[in-house]
């Protein structure tokens, strides 16, 4: 048993699957479409909205050093995912990278891993997406029916039709094609690069030296609200729940890493690449770079503006600007917002369907979702199922918890993809790595530890609904994917490499 579950994928084969017509993607990406795809889908909720949330509550002005170290945690990531999206070029990501190395089981895991980071995170967006909508609305006088708003109405019921909305209009834009999203991708990247500098300069005239004063808040004990709330870290060394001091910072950094999600979406387009190559460990490498530097000066203009402890909440960046009296600053940063937050949902979605796809075209999932459209050349069927599932999810959900379980997910993967770093330079040291992730295994280990650090700062619960997600995968798995696996009907040279066939 312990052999089928650790067959593993030949890489040779892995990259001849994407060359078969009907089961491949048109390659027209650039690495220059690579960063603005990137750059696309991290800047986002993360920063437009949690910053103020991570601030107020767990960080105070020290939360520009969570970012530092939600950035350190990504780029350690970074470059394990650059080295596999350079030697496995396919779509899929992590999980086609784990297929290749650590065996199906594994690739199983990470694969229903990123289902979960991806759909959640494209229903979180569009739900934060819809909340600026609504606010550019109110500042227009117009106002939706609560029960189309997301709110439960007088009847009880709520539906955040908007976001819904949006869902279904990106899925139709990815079924038509990419090249159409990418050109689309590249405005919207502009306008929202453009808001975020402007928040950098405008904001750095208004900013208070007082506001400050104390860069990390003394440590305050808080009510916990019931022990699952509590980091983990928290109950497993019996400390007592608290907010604010040093330990706040890590607190802020497994919320805020949030803003960083999306770099490892651009190794999932890397089948859709000229020079992947080349091209994906600079777009990947290229985007979180930028992004980092953007966050940083952000989340220290913003405090300076404004005292962290008044910071809001909703939108903490047009807020900041609204409380030094610039309302005009505050309508074009929210106009910004909602324009960049459209990126970043349909960069999710794309992303989420290409490893659904591909984890059909391995029939883990049914084979019916791995067929290209026939004129447009995209994994239609499972964009529009997906679309669909994520519309309905983005309709009737709330953001904040559903943020720390995609952020669990990720650090998940991240994990995985270290590791894999590692077995796969010990099984296949044959293989062309165009780019090779620096020190290893002493890189990949810190990595490891490092997602691990961050997963042990989220709340109790998180861990638990991600257990339940993944009790769900293993039985899918079990009933129908171990069976139905193409390796395991031997429709391909399994095992034939060195590493393979366990
Ligand atoms: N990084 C993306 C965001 O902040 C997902 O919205």
């Amino acid at each position: 048993m312990s052999s089928t579950l650790f067959r593993t994928k030949n890489i040779e084969q892995s990259i001849k699957d994407t060359e078969e017509p009907e089961h491949a993607l048109k390659k027209s990406l650039s690495a220059l479409d690579l960063t603005v795809f990137g750059v696309g889908v991290i800047i986002g909720t993360g920063i437009f909205v949690l910053t103020g949330t991570a601030a107020k509550n767990t960080a105070g002005p020290a939360v520009s050093l969570s970012f530092v170290v939600a950035g350190v945690v990504c780029a350690l990531a970074a470059l394990c995912y650059a080295e596999f999206a350079s030697t496995v070029p396919v779509a899929g990501s992590a999980y086609t990278f784990s297929y290749a190395s650590l065996g199906e089981f594994p690739a199983w895991i990470i694969g229903w891993d990123l289902v979960l980071e991806l759909a959640l995170g494209t229903a979180v967006v569009a739900v934060g997406w819809s909340g600026y909508i609504h606010s550019l609305l109110d500042n227009a006088g117009w106002q939706m029916p609560e029960s189309l708003s997301g709110r439960d109405g007088a009847s009880g019921f709520g539906f955040d039709i908007l976001a819904a909305a949006l869902v279904l209009v990106l899925t139709a834009i990815l079924v038509v094609g990419m090249k159409l999203s990418a050109r689309v991708t590249s405005v919207v990247v502009a306008i929202k690069v453009a808001v975020v500098l402007v928040v950098i300069i405008a904001g750095a005239f208004f900013i208070e030296s007082d506001n400050y004063k104390p860069f990390i808040p003394k440590a305050q004990s808080v009510e916990a609200g019931g022990s699952l709330k509590a980091p983990l870290i928290q109950l497993m060394f019996g400390w007592a729940p608290s907010n604010f001091g040093v330990m706040g910072i890590f607190t802020a950094a497994s919320v805020v890493f949030f803003a960083f999600i999306g770099f490892d979406v651009v190794a999932t387009a890397a089948e859709e690449t000229r020079h992947p190559q080349r091209d994906v460990p600079r777009g990947i490498i290229g985007s979180l770079i930028i992004c980092t530097t953007l966050y940083v000066a952000v989340s220290i203009v913003v405090t300076g503006m404004q005292k962290y402890s008044s910071l809001s909440i909703d939108a903490p960046l047009a807020d900041a600007f609204k409380a030094t009296g610039h309302p005009w600053f505050a309508g074009l940063i929210s106009f910004g917002a909602a324009v960049g937050l459209t990126t970043v949902c349909m960069i999710l979605l794309l992303g989420q369907s290409r490893v659904f796809f591909a984890m059909s075209r391995d029939g883990l999932l049914p084979r019916f979702f791995s067929h290209t459209h026939p004129k447009f050349r995209t994994p239609y069927r499972p964009t529009i199922l997906l679309g669909v599932i994520i519309a309905i999810v983005a309709g009737f959900t709330s953001l904040s918890e559903l943020a720390e379980l995609v952020n669990i997910g990720t650090l998940f993967a991240f994990i995985v993809v270290a590791i894999s770093v590692i077995i796969l330079r010990r099984t296949r040291p044959d293989l062309e790595r165009p780019f090779r992730t620096p020190f290893v295994p002493w890189l990949p280990v810190l990595s490891v530890l490092a997602s691990l650090w961050l997963m042990l700062n989220l709340p109790a619960e998180t861990w638990l609904r991600f257990g339940i997600w993944m009790v769900i995968g293993l039985a899918v798995y079990f009933l129908y994917g171990r069976t139905h696996s193409r390796l395991a009907r031997g429709e391909q040279a399994a095992g034939a490499a060195p590493g393979g066939g366990a």
